[in-house]
């Protein structure tokens, strides 16, 4: 079957060490397009998402090669532009090789790249930007074709943050003629990663992290060695399994500095945490409740990632609470899950009310989408009984294994 079995209301007790960052992966694997030759990716988590870049970069005539944790591309014989519809429309981040492609080889052709139930997730800024650094677009019912001579740089006022947006401008425009501004541009980690990746081949790009992005093209990139750093997301979901559970459990490599706004939520709730060099050691459950709404936002905001993970610790948490979706149209998707765990939860537009001292009972459900999925898993091990999660392929686009990470920290949970 395509689902986890979970023998809930046990306290958690281990350590497992933090996967690769998925959405630090995808734009670096998507970047080595850039350089011609072969690149050496480090870290890369085994995730089916990242399986998806790998078939596109092979489709466009990449070599990719896979030896324990490295990851290697030689794009030296890149002729295609055409990408398989079928791992296109499987994953949104198929975009992000719009940028990379039009600056290695002027021309794409692919499908409108996956939504999913999260939202309507449109790309329109993604081409009203490439078209400002002179890209002509072409679009059709069901994809769009992209040509491009030299790309030139051009100033991006954005009317919002995009993480995708700004992805794709950087790739770009990291070989574009001239200079490309982009404000403002989204701070996450893995925007910070991608550009440290970009400087390492030889790309010139200031401001990192801060919301004002100045990249000179420069006219080649060199092959390079790259670890990708640690998924926050996937920290904070073992961090809310705790909070939700109990227990004593230490998250190995946990990058601490990049998830202040969830550590600090977490605190709150009443756990103990200790952030130490070599990661996060979480001690106790979620035992109060939150004086202010749980919202969302851009980094270094509370994620929204995180925000269905949190919505099943808060109704664990005994006091109930509630959470304000800013990022997303559409995603308390959860919510009707967690309803037939015995939850009460009420929705109104992007806010959520769950109301406390509910105790949840555990039964089949069904996962909608990555993090929801994930989020139905944590709260299975703090309800009682033995609880099913169906759909787990969404859950295995961004973790490794959940049930052998989840064994790790002392839950009794399998595949099925
Ligand atoms: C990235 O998606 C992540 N995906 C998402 O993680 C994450 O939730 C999101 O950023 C926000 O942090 C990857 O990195 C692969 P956006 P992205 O563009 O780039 C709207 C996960 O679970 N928008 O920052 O698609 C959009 O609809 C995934 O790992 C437009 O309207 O997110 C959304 O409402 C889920 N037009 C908002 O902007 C556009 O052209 C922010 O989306 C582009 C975006």
């Amino acid at each position: 079957m395509d689902a986890v079995r979970i023998y809930g209301g046990n306290c958690l007790s281990g350590q497992t060490k933090i996967q690769g960052s998925k959405n630090a992966s995808l734009p670096i694997l998507a970047a080595t397009l850039l350089i011609d030759g072969t690149c050496e990716i480090t870290n890369c988590p085994d995730i089916s998402d990242v399986y998806h870049m790998l078939r596109l970069l092979e489709s466009l005539g990449c070599v990719v090669s896979r030896e324990a944790d490295a990851i290697r591309i030689d794009t030296k014989g890149v002729a295609e532009c055409d990408m398989p519809a079928d791992s296109v429309g499987v994953m949104r981040s198929s975009i992000m090789l719009l940028g990379a492609l039009l600056a290695r080889m002027g021309e794409v052709a692919m499908e409108y790249p996956g939504g999913c139930v999260i939202g309507r997730r449109p790309i329109d800024q993604h081409l009203y930007t490439l078209r400002r650094m002179g890209v002509e677009i072409t679009e059709g019912p069901e994809g769009f074709c992209a040509r491009a001579g030299r790309l030139h740089g051009a100033v991006h006022e954005l009317p919002f943050v995009s993480v995708g947006v700004t992805e794709n401008l950087v790739l770009a425009a990291v070989l574009a003629e001239g200079e490309t501004v982009i404000h403002p541009a989204a701070r996450e980690p893995e925007i910070q990663a991608l550009c440290e990746f970009l400087v390492s081949a030889g790309g010139k790009i200031e401001g990192a992290g801060t919301d004002r992005l100045v990249i000179e093209g420069v006219k080649k990139l060199h092959p390079v060695r790259f670890r990708v750093p640690a998924d926050r997301i996937v920290a904070g979901t073992w961090l809310a399994a705790c909070l939700c559970a109990g227990g004593r459990v230490f998250l190995e490599d946990a990058p601490c500095g990049q998830m202040e706004s969830v550590l600090a939520c977490a605190e709150n709730l009443g756990v103990n945490l200790r952030r130490l060099p070599e990661g996060l050691l979480v001690e106790g459950r979620a035992c109060k409740g939150l004086k202010e709404a749980l919202v969302t936002a851009v980094y270094p905001g509370f994620p929204t990632d995180l925000q269905s993970l949190f919505m099943a610790v808060i109704a664990f948490s005994g006091h109930g609470g509630r959470i304000e979706e800013t990022v997303f149209e559409n995603r308390f998707r959860i919510v009707q899950e967690l309803q037939k765990m015995g939850a009460d939860i009420r929705v109104e537009g992007n806010r959520a009310t769950v109301r406390g001292g509910r105790k949840l009972h555990n039964t089949i459900v069904e996962a909608k989408e990555l993090r929801g999925g994930a989020a139905l898993v944590v709260a299975a091990l703090a309800a009682e009984g033995t609880g099913i999660v169906t759909n787990r392929h969404f859950i295995d686009r961004g973790y490794e294994d959940i049930a052998r990470s989840l064994r790790d920290l002392g839950a009794e949970i399998e595949l099925t």
